[in-house]
């Protein structure tokens, strides 16, 4: 999928920008604080409905203006999309092809992101929920039934935990609730499982092209809270049994698998917790790029947020090697780039403002 054409209005520093987008690399360059992450940020944007900054929406809105609005234009194989979000104090409203959508996961397979962006590099050192979330994102986008599953566990999450807060607890209640929490659980856990699985596939092959030397044995891991698919709903009965002493103190649900964790391995090493600063940001790229692989249609678009300044020389060309070969990517930076091997559209940015200069192929 591409994005053809994007217009960007009251969005951050952009008042009223329409830009035509390429196949291949879109090279984003300017100073700082000229628009360039925003750019990338409402490409973002149509793919999630939401911002990978920040989860305070309002501050996308131009500080002039009190509302925004993005207008694009999306090709796949075989159509061509029109969508138009606009966002104010009401909220948000979004069309596609003119007609008006209610629910977000309506849009959710229209179009997909991968990304990585400068505060990836905390991806393996904070919390969890960033690596569920990228996990939960990633299967959602090519399994609906996962999205489902999710949201009626969230359901059940909420009733079985609201029962705690209670004066009187609902023995019975809580016990309907768990045994139906399981069963999602049960059918999470192994399509979490199957999709690590198939992340550890490709994984390997994209970090040694992007450290450029065979560097160890890469491998993501899967923390399940249960971990055994034959015997996954007696366990998982018995635990929610040990943990309700804790459940009643806490007045919430302290296991399940919205607890669950990743984590990832470079020989024996866990990178969150023994990496260097470069081995955490190219083990993360690594694992952010690896879906790309694993969907054979629509491949996704790739948004690369100021990444190459932090790179040394032969991991910038092997990594811009690697996503030559990409259908669509956006890639941000301050300074165009010198390899003369890699094709790229530039796109200047200066206050706010974005032209289109051409290839350097040209
Ligand atoms: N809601 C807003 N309204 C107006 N301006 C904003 C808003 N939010 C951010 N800005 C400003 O927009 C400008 C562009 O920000 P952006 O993050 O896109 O810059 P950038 O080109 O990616 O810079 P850098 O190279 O430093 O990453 C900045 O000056 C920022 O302060
Ligand atoms: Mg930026």
């Amino acid at each position: 999928m591409i994005v053809k054409s994007l217009e960007l209005i009251n969005f951050r520093n952009l008042k009223k920008e329409k830009v035509e987008f390429l196949k291949g690399i879109n090279f984003l360059y300017g100073n700082n604080g000229s628009g360039k992450t925003s750019i990338a940020e409402g490409i973002y944007y149509l793919s999630s409905m939401r911002s990978f900054r920040t989860s305070k929406e309002n501050l996308l809105i131009n500080q002039e203006s009190d509302y925004f609005q993005i207008l694009a234009e999306i090709c796949n194989n075989f159509e061509k999309n029109k969508l138009i979000i606009t966002y104010d104090s009401k909220g948000k409203h979004i069309f596609l092809n003119g007609n008006k959508i209610s629910k977000i996961s309506e849009l959710f397979h229209l179009i997909n992101c991968l990304y990585f962006i400068p505060k990836d590099t905390e991806f393996f050192k904070g919390p969890p929920k960033i690596r569920r979330n990228f996990i939960n994102m990633n299967i959602s986008k090519i399994d609906t039934e996962y999205l489902k599953l999710l949201m009626n566990y969230e359901k059940l999450l909420k009733s079985r935990s609201d029962i705690f807060k209670k004066e009187k607890l609902d023995y019975r209640l809580i016990n309907i609730l768990t045994n139906q929490m399981i069963e999602i659980s049960y059918k999470i856990y192994q399509k979490r499982k199957k999709y690590i699985e198939q992340l550890n596939t490709v994984l390997p092959t994209v970090f040694n092209k992007i450290v450029g030397k065979t560097y160890g044995n890469i491998h993501f891991k899967y923390l399940s809270f249960i971990d055994n698919k034959l015997n996954y709903k007696e366990i998982a009965k018995a635990k929610y049994q040990e943990s309700l002493e804790e459940d009643k103190i806490k007045k919430i649900t302290t296991i399940g698998i919205h607890k669950e964790d990743y984590a990832l391995f470079i020989d024996d090493n866990n990178i969150g917790l023994y990496g260097s600063q470069g081995e955490n940001r190219l083990a993360i790229l690594s694992l952010k790029l690896s879906p790309y692989y694993l969907i054979d249609n629509n491949k996704p678009i790739v948004i690369l947020d100021d990444v190459l300044s932090e790179l040394d020389n032969n991991n910038q060309n092997n990594l811009l090697n690697l996503i030559n070969e990409f259908e669509q990517v956006f890639i941000t930076s301050t300074t165009k780039i010198s390899n003369k091997n890699i094709n790229c559209n530039y796109f200047k940015l200066e206050k706010g403002k974005i032209n289109f200069e051409g290839g350097n192929y040209e």
